[in-house]
């Protein structure tokens, strides 16, 4: 069987990505698990760019096809910040207590649909000829006005989901799953690689 390489390092999205592709004709392994590590500089203007940044990187590495995704939340109150740099935002080391604090912070006195926001996603995937597909996918909703949660990670305390009346950190992982911008990309980009 034939495998995809997914870049990421993160074992907690590599788990959800093996969960969503378990049937598709492929193998999806890890680029741990594949042997392969690179210091790829995610430079792109949006999370398209850096998704395919980092998945071509890989199938240009290994020969093999390669999968990536980037993900963020956007603000619309603050310009769409944090945007791509939503991992870099106040620093790589700081805390996301403090993140989110902030970001609740700046949007006091701010209220109703003036506090819109999104989790974007987009999932790239390269293939050994050079060929490649980008899916993007959102889920939205607006910052809630108080940190409330435990579950999930980031920015998920402060992710309020109309929908369902609670955080994306009060979802258990399988709610989250269902709605997830990642989950969606997902996907999208399965229906591709089953084809
Ligand atoms: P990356 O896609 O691994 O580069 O992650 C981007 C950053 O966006 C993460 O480090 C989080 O700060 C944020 N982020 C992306 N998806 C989520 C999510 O589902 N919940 C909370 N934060 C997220």
């Amino acid at each position: 069987m034939a495998r995809i390489i997914f870049a990421t390092g993160n074992a907690g999205k590599m788990k959800e990505i093996k969960e969503i592709l378990k049937d598709i004709p492929y193998e999806v392994v890890s680029m741990k698990e594949a042997g392969v590590s690179a210091d790829i500089v995610e430079d792109g203007a949006t999370f398209e760019e850096n998704a395919l940044i980092k998945a071509r990187a890989i199938a240009e590495l290994t020969g093999e096809i390669a999968l990536a995704d980037d993900s963020g939340l956007e603000v619309d109150y603050l310009d769409k910040a944090p945007g791509i740099y939503s991992a870099r935002f106040l620093g790589e080391d700081t805390s996301y207590e403090v993140k989110n604090r902030y970001l609740l912070d700046k949007l006091v006195g701010v209220e109703g649909t003036d506090r819109s926001a999104r989790f974007v996603c987009a999932i790239a995937c390269v293939w050994p000829d050079g060929k490649s597909k980008v899916c993007r996918a959102t889920i939205e909703g607006e910052l809630a006005k108080e940190p409330a949660g435990e579950n999930g990670f980031g920015y998920d305390p402060i992710f309020y989901v109309p929908q369902f009346g609670k955080t994306t950190a009060e979802l258990s992982l399988e709610e989250k799953n269902e709605i997830s911008h990642r989950a969606k990309a997902l996907r999208e980009m399965k229906k591709e690689l089953m084809a």
